[in-house]
């Protein structure tokens, strides 16, 4: 395989006109005479380089933090290091992560508004100064122990209309945000802006609008205390893939006009955002197999024939994932997901309602509950799309099911593009590199060659 390798970066280049599903093809021919079908991802790196694009086409006034905790993949932290982005981490832990692919503190934000008393101490010793808080002992722990910290409020939302709401644990109200800020002056602490969060999985963009207005009015009772007040960051909650109702750029054509009105480019604001999901969620493809199968009969159907009564049945199938691994999300993201076959179902095939099972011995461990497929065997393979965010992040090795394998790829042309931003920033003509995403295989239904990624070694 033509890899690039070092310690934080490890990926397959894509050989020209294959693409990411090639590749989880690939693996699953590879193994398609062994026992050893253990599930894996194919993340795609050249997909980020996308995202990355599109974002500052659609918001090009706003910075993205990457919020790590989405997905800490050393290659994904990495791949966006190198575009430029910033960092939004949460804890020591994901800092040291940052900081150790050479992300300098000025593009870090510790954007956790409860924080212990030791990793204050830590952002404090590696020279992270952006934090976030929304209370007032948060406000004197920081006092005490980072005396040079620029701290950011943290204001609430309504994200009454997002999949995964936070303002019910974070974000102080417009009334705690004056009495905070009147403290942050006795205590001597620099307030340097205001941050907020939508929700995770936002379907109002108004909500965004409320929030930049909202946030006006904190900057402007900060202005009357005598803050200067510089930083807005606009938090995550953009989707990451295309199977949503509230599509990226209908959010950020909302955003931008209420950006423009109540921090104009010339009010000498930066805006940053934390983005997650958005990008990362769509470069991630889970392929699990299946290591049982139980048929139930349906004993009420009442037909003496033996064909309907083999008709009348259901489906469970067990794979080698669940939700104490990759499908986490189900519990945690209140993700819904749904399988898609490595194997074209006859035109004549019948299709039976079946559910789908992860390995473990918990009956919690459910992935899909009900779902039309036609029949399958032990030892098939069933696909998951956009399973990069919140997904491999919060996986455990529960009832000792190992995490799955992950292969990072990346195409030639986005290797280049990343580089290229790299030097010069992304550039109006960035080209379209849209169809480097269809596969030339699956377009000719042509076999896939031996090796579709090839390998070198080369160093940045
Ligand atoms: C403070 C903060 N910022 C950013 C994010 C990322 O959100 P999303 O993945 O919706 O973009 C989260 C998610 O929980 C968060 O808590």
């Amino acid at each position: 395989m033509n890899s690039f390798s070092n310690d934080d970066f490890d990926f397959s280049f894509l050989e020209e006109g294959f693409s990411a599903r090639d590749i989880v093809e690939q693996k699953i021919n590879e193994v398609s005479l062994s026992d050893d079908k253990d599930a894996f991802y194919v993340a795609d790196l050249g997909d980020i380089v996308k995202k990355h694009v599109r974002w500052f086409k659609a918001l090009p006034r706003v910075t993205p933090f990457y919020a790590v905790k989405c997905n800490d993949g050393k290659a994904i932290v990495k791949t966006l290091s190198i575009l430029g982005a910033g960092f939004d981490c949460a804890s020591k832990t994901e800092i040291q992560l940052v900081q150790s692919i050479g992300v300098s503190p000025e593009r870090i934000i510790y954007a956790n508004p409860c924080k212990q008393v030791s990793q204050i101490k830590y952002a404090a010793s590696c020279g992270v100064e952006k934090m976030t808080f929304d209370s007032e002992v948060e406000l004197m722990k920081v006092a005490r122990n980072h005396p040079n910290a620029k701290l950011v409020l943290r204001i609430a939302t309504d994200d009454s209309k997002a999949v995964c709401r936070l303002s019910v644990k974070f974000g102080a109200t417009l009334k705690t945000s004056r009495l905070l800020l009147e403290r942050a002056k006795e205590l001597n602490v620099d307030i340097i802006g205001v941050s907020f969060h939508v929700g995770s999985g936002c379907t109002d963009p108004q909500t965004y609008v409320q929030a930049v207005s909202d946030a006006r009015c904190v900057f402007d009772m900060g202005a009357e205390l005598g803050f200067n007040m510089h930083l807005l960051d606009i938090g995550g909650g953009f989707p990451g893939s295309e199977d949503v109702k509230l599509k990226f750029e209908e959010i950020t054509s909302v955003i931008n006009p209420a950006l423009d009105k109540y921090f104009p480019a010339d009010s000498g604001v930066k805006i940053i955002a934390e983005p997650g999901r958005y990008y990362v969620a769509s470069s991630f493809t889970l392929a699990v197999n299946i290591i049982a199968k139980k048929v139930m009969v349906n004993e009420q159907s009442g037909s003496d024939d033996e064909e309907d009564a083999a008709n009348d049945k259901t489906l469970m199938y067990y794979v080698n994932d669940g939700v104490y691994g990759s499908f986490n999300c189900i519990l945690f993201d209140h993700a819904h997901v749904k399988p898609v076959l490595t194997k074209k179902p006859k035109p004549d095939e019948k299709f039976y309602s079946s559910s789908i099972w992860g390995p473990t011995c918990d009956g919690l461990d459910r992935i899909v509950e009900r779902f039309e497929l036609p029949e399958l065997q032990v030892g098939d393979w069933m696909l998951f799309e956009n399973m990069g965010a919140y997904t491999v992040a919060a996986a455990s090795t529960f009832n000792g099911f190992q995490r799955p394998t992950l292969y990072y790829v990346m195409s030639r042309p986005h290797w280049q593009l990343m580089h290229d931003i790299k030097e010069h920033g992304i550039l109006p003509e960035v080209p379209d590199l849209s169809a480097l995403h269809v596969s030339c295989a699956q377009e000719s239904g042509m076999e896939l060659a031996p090796a579709v990624c090839t390998a070198a070694s080369i160093n940045v």
